[in-house]
């Protein structure tokens, strides 16, 4: 008795088609793609090896004896993006929707496991009901075992989920504890407990889309870092997103051929800082005039947009880019914006990318509300991610720099291997409006005064007397010296004394 070539393949058909035609077209007309469709757009065409298509469920209970399909409703494998090896899987929501048994789950560990044995990124397709009720706690330690291995992975592999249906209960944890979230809007979802709970708990009347849309986690929580309109824009924007990135934390920087030369002079920045200096700017025109043309991707566009932090190149190499923006509440640092800031540079030193730093910084965003909520404990997560950073650190003062904001903003006192100025810096402890009031409080010549601390202090010289600036450059030439520097930086080597891990404030 053997099998023939012949009934593998009709198993494999019968696994391809998931739950059939009519949950099929139920998928589409939600607007939503197949798990496969998914894989098809996201993975190199013809690249896509698939594992376990055979693998079925062991639950007996339920009468589930009797609703057995191969696959068990998640397709797993590794295919190249680019022309570069990742391994994903995609949650098929045809098949008992998407929901996560034990099997489907010792599924996606295989190819966690080998991902993290070769070094590749692992890309979650979320599409799932959570845990598969029949199974019970198989299910939930299924779970379990996932989140465990999303933590073993932290930091050796790039972990990206993108979330294309439901994703609620037990289930939003894991890309949670993944390194990237990509959302789709009005399809996907993602929260803790669904609206029927909210109400029955508390009362409230709330839609899934309100609890927990793309619009809500971009924008409210930070939960997902970018939102799309629909499947296939979101599948590319992760095909556009992945090569900034390094496979492990062993590999070396993705290099792109880069066409903008790298001694390019940009005139507009020496201009672009207005006369005065409550007026704002955008600085996301200067890191789009410095950054290899059109390599900047955004990350976290519209949530604590005080801060920009994304991917950007510099002579075709990966580059972190954390930046004020004064546009936003004058670009002050509140609690969001360093907990945004901190956990991006935390990525980017685990996967040695190195860190370029844009400051125009007032200070700490002052007020009940910040002290209140505990801007003490989350503006030290920035300033703890910075100083244990031992990436190349870059930092360019565009104007503002003061206070304890000064320091944390990746200043020379944390490490940092360049860090200059433009003419237009001003390094102090605080403002001189507000300075004037605490040291010349009974002064009579306040407006003297003023000017003086002004004419002390609202220069980079000051700063860069003592060291603590490496130059004042041309704002033109910016580029120039970054990428001279980082060039200089690739052979840097530093070591953080041994620790089993550090105890950042959570
Ligand atoms: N376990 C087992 N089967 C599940 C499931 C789960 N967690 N979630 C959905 N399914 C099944 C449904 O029974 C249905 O099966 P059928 O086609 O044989 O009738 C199929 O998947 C599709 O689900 P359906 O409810 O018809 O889809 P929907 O788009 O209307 O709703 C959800 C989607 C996710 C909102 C809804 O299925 C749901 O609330 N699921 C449970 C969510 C949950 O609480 N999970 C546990 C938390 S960890």
């Amino acid at each position: 008795y053997y099998t023939t070539a012949a009934a593998v393949e009709n198993k494999r058909k019968e696994s391809i088609l998931g739950g059939g035609k009519a949950k099929q077209d139920a998928q589409h007309a939600k607007g939503k793609l197949t798990a496969r469709e998914r894989l098809g757009l996201l993975l190199d065409k013809g690249s896509f090896r698939e594992y376990d298509a055979f693998v079925e469920h062991s639950c007996t209970d339920f009468n589930m004896a009797l609703n057995k399909i191969p696959g068990d409703g998640i397709v797993t494998g590794h295919g190249t993006v680019h022309g570069r090896r990742v391994f994903v899987y995609s949650q098929d929501f045809t098949v008992l929707g998407g929901s996560l048994s034990r099997t489907n789950a010792n599924k996606i560990l295989k190819v966690m496991d080998q991902a993290m044995l070769v070094g590749a990124p692992i890309i979650g397709l979320q599409d799932s009901g959570g845990a598969r009720i029949q199974e019970g706690v198989d299910s939930l330690a299924g779970y379990a075992d996932i989140f465990q291995k999303n933590v073993l992975a932290s930091g050796v592999v790039p972990q990206i989920s993108l979330i294309l249906g439901p994703c609620a209960g037990g289930a939003v944890y894991s890309p949670a504890l993944t390194d990237f979230t990509f959302m789709v809007q009005d399809t996907s979802y993602m929260f803790v407990t669904g609206p029927d709970v909210v109400k029955a708990v508390t009362n409230e009347h709330v839609s899934q889309e309100v609890l927990g849309g793309a619009r809500t986690h971009t924008t409210k929580t930070g939960v997902a870092h970018r939102s799309f309109t629909n499947d296939i824009e979101a599948i590319q924007g992760m095909r556009n997103f992945l090569p900034y990135l390094p496979s492990s934390n062993r590999d070396r920087l993705p290099n792109q051929p880069c066409d903008d030369p790298i001694d390019r002079q940009d005139a507009a920045l020496d201009t672009i800082i207005p006369a005065s200096s409550n007026i704002a700017y955008d600085m996301k025109e200067v890191i789009g005039r410095i950054v290899d043309t059109h390599s900047y991707f955004e990350i976290s566009p519209n949530f604590a947009s005080n801060m920009l932090i994304g991917f950007a190149r510099l002579n075709g190499e990966s580059v972190g880019v954390v930046a004020n923006q004064p546009l936003v509440s004058s670009g002050a640092l509140d609690m969001d914006a360093s907990i945004k800031a901190a956990r991006f540079i935390r990525f980017c030193d685990a996967f040695n990318i190195p860190l370029v730093t844009l400051v125009d910084v007032p200070g700490f965003m002052p007020g009940t509300a910040q002290e209140h909520a505990g801007i003490i404990r989350h503006g030290a997560k920035l300033l703890y991610a910075y100083c244990e950073a031992t990436v190349p650190k870059l930092t360019v003062i565009t104007r503002k720099a003061y206070g304890g904001a000064y320091i944390v903003m990746s200043s020379k006192h944390l490490r940092g291997d360049y860090n200059v100025a433009w003419p237009s810096a001003e390094i102090a402890v605080m403002g001189a409006k507000g300075a004037v009031e605490i040291i010349f409080r009974n002064h009579p010549d306040k407006e003297g005064m003023r000017k003086e601390y002004k004419d002390k202090f609202t220069t980079p010289l000051f700063a860069a007397k003592r060291g603590y600036l490496d130059d004042i450059i041309n704002p033109r030439e910016t580029r120039a010296r970054l990428i001279e520097q980082l060039e200089l930086l690739k052979s840097k080597s530093l070591q953080n004394p041994w620790k089993k891990h550090g105890s950042i404030p959570l």
